[in-house]
C-alpha cells in the first residue's frame, strides 16, 4: 500500500467537548501518524473558501456558521492508504447514520441531546487531490514534519 497525506479538522463541537486527545488517540492507534498540527479558529472568509465547492447547496451557510463558531485543530495525518483509513475512522457525514465505533457515531451522536444536529466532529479529505489541496489551505511545506525516528 501506498503512504498517503491526508487533512483533518477536528471541528468546534469535538475541541468544545475536550475531545482532541480521543480523536487524536484514534488516529494514532489505526495507523496514522500527525505530521503537522495547529489550533485556529477560522475567519468567515477562509471558511467560505475551505468549502467553496459546497456553495450552492442548502446546508452552505449553516456549514460556515458551525465551522467559525469556535476553534479548531488541523492536522496533516500520514500513513499506508491515509486518505481512505480516515475516512472509515471518521464514518459516514452525517453522525445519525455513521457506524457504531466511527468518530462520528461515538463522539458526535451517540449520547448527544439534539441528534438531528448536523455538527459532525471531524472532517477528513475526500480524494488525493482534494488531500493535497487541503493541506496545502492550511500547511506551508515547511511545516510538515518528515518523521525521522
Ligand atoms: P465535511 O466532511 O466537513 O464536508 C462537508 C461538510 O458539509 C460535511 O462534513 C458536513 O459538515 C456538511 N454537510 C454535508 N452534507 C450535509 C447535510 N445534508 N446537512 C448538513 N450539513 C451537511
Amino acid at each position: 500500500m501506498a503512504i498517503e497525506q491526508t487533512l483533518s479538522i477536528i471541528k468546534p463541537d469535538a475541541v468544545a467537548k475536550n475531545l482532541i486527545g480521543e480523536i487524536y488517540s484514534r488516529y494514532e492507534k489505526n495507523g496514522l501518524r500527525i505530521v503537522a498540527a495547529k489550533m485556529l479558529h477560522l475567519s468567515r472568509q477562509q471558511a467560505e473558501d475551505f468549502y467553496a465547492v459546497h456553495k450552492a447547496r442548502p446546508f452552505y451557510k449553516q456549514l460556515v456558521e458551525f465551522m467559525i463558531s469556535g476553534p479548531v485543530i488541523v492536522q496533516v495525518l500520514e500513513g499506508d492508504n491515509a486518505i481512505t483509513r480516515h475516512r472509515q475512522l471518521i464514518g459516514a457525514t452525517i453522525p445519525k447514520f455513521a457506524a457504531p465505533g466511527t468518530i462520528r457515531y461515538d463522539l458526535a451522536y451517540h449520547n448527544r441531546s439534539n441528534p438531528e444536529a448536523h455538527e459532525n466532529a471531524a472532517h477528513g479529505s475526500d480524494s488525493h487531490d482534494n488531500a493535497r489541496a487541503e493541506i496545502d489551505f492550511f500547511f506551508k511545506p515547511e511545516e510538515i514534519c518528515r518523521r525521522t525516528r
